[in-house]
């Protein structure tokens, strides 16, 4: 079975050709960054307005890459919700444009669910690294941050956790790198001044709250970072970094320490970090050696697929046609994720 997915809900026009076995056949990712990064966040408006010019291109070259046309594919999956709604529409009507002019199932796919299953992705010339079900999966991007236990691949497998009662972290990343004029976006920069930088020289090691539980809390992290900052800029360059590094070990112990909490409080052995903050590359160490020392597997997948792509909606959208699950040409896109939610924004537990 080989599925063509669309995915638009942010700042990514991406399409990708994967097989039933997580196989990746093409996967074609153009970035809005360039257009957004002077407003320093992502505007929706020329979000959408990208996405209208750039889509049929991206799929042209899924195809061309995979060697294959429309009539060889088994259904088209689309990113329908979680995102900004101007921008999945781009996708979702294409996608429907394409199921119906083709004669294809198509089925609507979300994000949140793309990203958990994102390890399941072979690359060519990569050894599989499937997890085994169940697992806990930490999911950490620019829109959201949760803790799941999931039971299987599909939407009613996956149960939340615990999340974030504010920002996400991929946004406290973005927002602490604005503040200290690294630009846009912000997970990539800091990660790179971390690597220079030396936290304990910082003096700045804030309490995380909730160190119990399995919600997160980002937005007292942002705001002691902007009071150091508007008392004591950084003087030079490797303060800069050393500031970098202590707010990216405080995150990132956090985000570990969670993680780890909630695998032994529900007893599973394996844990998955998917989503764009799982590239960090600090997390991604911390994580293994948490892992290792708890005995848990670990799956982290290969940066391509953590940050945002059709491949991973590729992949959630055959385990679904193959279930048999169908969405007709009634399809449209949803702000909000299908996934029960445990948290509240600015509330904590239901
Ligand atoms: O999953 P993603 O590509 O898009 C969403 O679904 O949100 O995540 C984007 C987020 C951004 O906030 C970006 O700053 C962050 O992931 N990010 C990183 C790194 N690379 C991307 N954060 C920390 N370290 C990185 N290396
Ligand atoms: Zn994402």
């Amino acid at each position: 079975m080989r599925v063509l997915a669309i995915e638009s809900s942010c700042d990514e026009t991406a399409a990708a050709i994967v097989q039933l076995d997580g196989y990746v056949l093409s996967d074609v990712v153009h970035s809005q960054i360039d257009l957004h990064a002077p407003y320093g966040g992502i505007v929706p408006e020329i979000a959408a307005r990208d996405h209208v010019r750039k889509v049929t291109g991206v799929i042209r070259r899924a195809l061309a890459d995979a060697s294959l046309s429309l009539v060889d594919l088994d259904g088209i999956a689309v990113t329908n919700r979680p995102g900004l709604v101007g921008a999945l529409l781009v996708g979702v009507q294409t996608a429907k444009g394409l199921a119906w002019a083709a004669g294809k199932p198509l089925i609507g796919v979300d994000h949140l669910v793309g990203h958990l299953v994102s390890p399941f992705l072979v690359r060519e010339g990569q050894q599989p690294d499937a997890p085994r079900f169940p697992f806990v999966g930490l999911l950490v991007s620019g829109g959201h941050t949760a803790l799941y236990r999931c039971d299987g691949p599909m939407t009613a497998q996956i149960h939340e956790l615990g999340a974030t009662r504010d920002d996400a972290v991929g946004e406290a990343f973005d927002k602490v790198a604005k503040l200290l004029g690294l630009g846009y976006p912000g997970g990539p920069a800091i990660d790179r001044l971390a690597a220079r930088g030396q936290a304990d020289r910082a003096d700045f090691d804030p309490r995380m709250p909730m160190a119990g539980s399995s919600e997160f809390s980002f937005s007292g992290i942002k705001s002691a970072m902007a009071r150091r900052v508007s008392k004591h800029p950084p003087k030079d360059e490797q303060a800069l970094a050393d500031l970098c590094a202590a707010f990216q070990r405080a995150v990132t112990r956090t985000l570990v320490r969670k993680t780890i909490r909630a695998a032994r409080t529900v007893a599973l052995d394996t844990v998955v970090v998917a989503g764009g903050v799982a590239a960090n590359r600090e997390l991604r160490e911390r994580m293994q050696r948490a892992c290792t020392k708890h005995s848990l597997s670990l799956h982290i997948p290969p940066i391509r697929s953590c940050t945002d792509n059709a491949a991973m909606i590729a992949y959630a959208g055959a385990v679904a046609l193959a279930s048999g699950a169908r969405d007709d040409l009634s399809l449209g896109p949803s702000p909000r994720t299908t996934l029960p939610r445990v948290t509240r924004k600015g509330h904590g537990k239901r």
